[in-house]
């Protein structure tokens, strides 16, 4: 998998005359391919040098539609085109798209990595040079961080952390994947998913020095899905028996022993947050679509800006996005410096999630939430894990 922060998308077109096909690659790409509907419309891109790459989408994989899009190679012999076939594409169509001189099939859904993939043939086969993509900073096969904040109280963390925890259960091994409540004094993940902790986070730390991976184990509690949850203290005065130092330690002893760690975390940007910040490869920070939520969400980040906070590890997620509050979104990118990678709309149906203690992407699958929860978990699986642990750059603690 290759990350979108050194990823050029300058130049890649994506066609298809599907909306929805459309809409999901606009997320995937964070808006920054150019997508259209028609290969008239590459055409001009093409015209207009505009195009470098362009993807012919699954559902012009057709006959007619190879032959379209081989019509765009003889407007510049450089442009390299590339098909995204669906799974079921039948032979006849594979073989119209190598004869007609497409020069890769890859599968749909198109993906960053697949794009990354398709631009290192073309330089390979030197029909076009490219920048060379910078080696992960850690082999993929490592487990990831994901750390889910807000500025504000209520904004929908623990709906968020639970809805992809128990997506990424359901997409992978779920037995590769621990949801973690680092809201130490109010946390209610095992609530919310229904889970009955035998033992907490406060088992875990009472054992210091000693705390290792096969100990740890033992205080994971299992969710349905079959996913492993480090539940929150059972009452908030037991939070300080946490300390941030060994919160983290085993959130890197985690990290080891899962693919996926989510954290759910508190409201409030102190020195705990900041540590946990610290050792995640991705910060889904969830902005509530309401003006008290846009203002501490820009307060917040500036402080992390101030810290040298990388802002690529930052995804802004909106919540209640069609809210009656009627925000601009503009407004608020422009605002918050940031792009939102993907919003979740208001809906009766999460509360009722909630108190029922089933995710939303679990009790209403096909629900407009639960898709946009899909969104949420296809950018988290994309990006791409960052060096914690002994970078150069100290940039939380004294
Ligand atoms: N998109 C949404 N539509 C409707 N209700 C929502 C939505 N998102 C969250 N809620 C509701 O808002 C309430 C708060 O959500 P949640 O507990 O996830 O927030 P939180 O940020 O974790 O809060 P806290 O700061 O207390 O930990 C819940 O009852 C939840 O059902
Ligand atoms: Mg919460």
């Amino acid at each position: 998998m290759s990350s979108e922060s050194d990823f050029d998308a300058e130049g890649i077109v994506f066609v298809d005359s599907d909306e929805e096909i459309l809409r999901q690659t606009k997320v995937v790409f964070e808006g920054r391919v150019q997508l259209l509907e028609s290969v008239a419309d590459a055409e001009s891109s093409v015209i207009g040098g505009d195009a470098d790459v362009v993807f012919i989408g699954p559902s012009l994989a057709t006959e007619e539609g190879i032959a379209e899009a081989a019509a765009l190679s003889e407007l510049d012999p450089d442009l390299l085109v590339v098909l995204v076939a669906p799974a079921d594409v039948s032979g006849e169509v594979l073989r119209a798209a190598v004869r007609s001189g497409l020069h890769d099939v890859v599968e749909a859904p198109l993906t960053i990595t697949a794009v990354t993939e398709a631009l290192k043939t073309a330089e390979r086969t030197h029909r076009r040079r490219v920048e060379p993509t910078p080696e992960p900073t850690k082999p993929l096969a490592e487990g990831r961080i994901i750390t889910v904040m807000a500025a504000k109280g209520g904004s929908g963390k623990t709906v968020f952390a639970s809805n992809v925890a128990t997506l990424l259960a359901r997409w992978g091994d779920p037995e590769r994947v621990v949801i973690a409540d680092a809201d130490l004094q109010f946390g209610d993940v095992a609530l919310v998913l229904q889970v009955d902790p035998k033992h907490t986070v406060v088992n875990a730390a009472k054992e210091g020095e000693r705390l290792d991976g096969q100990f740890l184990e033992t205080v994971l509690a299992t969710h349905s899905s079959g996913m492993r949850v480090l539940a929150a203290p059972l009452e908030p005065a037991f939070a300080d028996e946490v300390p941030t130092v060994t919160y983290t330690k085993i959130l890197g002893m985690l990290r080891e022993m899962f693919d996926y760690v989510i954290v759910d975390t508190a409201p409030t940007l102190d020195e705990r947050l900041l540590a946990i910040l610290d050792k995640s490869d991705v910060v889904l920070f969830v902005v509530d679509m309401d003006l008290p939520s846009v203002k501490n969400a820009k307060l917040a980040l500036e402080t992390l800006r101030i810290l040298n906070y990388p802002a690529n590890k930052i995804k802004l997620v909106l919540n209640r996005s069609n809210s009656k509050a009627r925000l601009d979104v503009d407004e608020i990118e422009r605002s918050l410096r940031l792009p939102i990678s993907a919003s979740v709309p208001s809906d009766g149906l999460l509360p009722a999630s909630v108190n029922e203690g089933i995710p939303i992407v679990e009790s209403h699958p096909k629900s407009k939430p639960a898709r946009a929860f899909e969104d949420v978990t296809r950018i988290v699986m994309e990006a791409r894990p960052v060096a914690q642990d002994g970078q150069k750059k100290r940039r939380f603690g004294r």
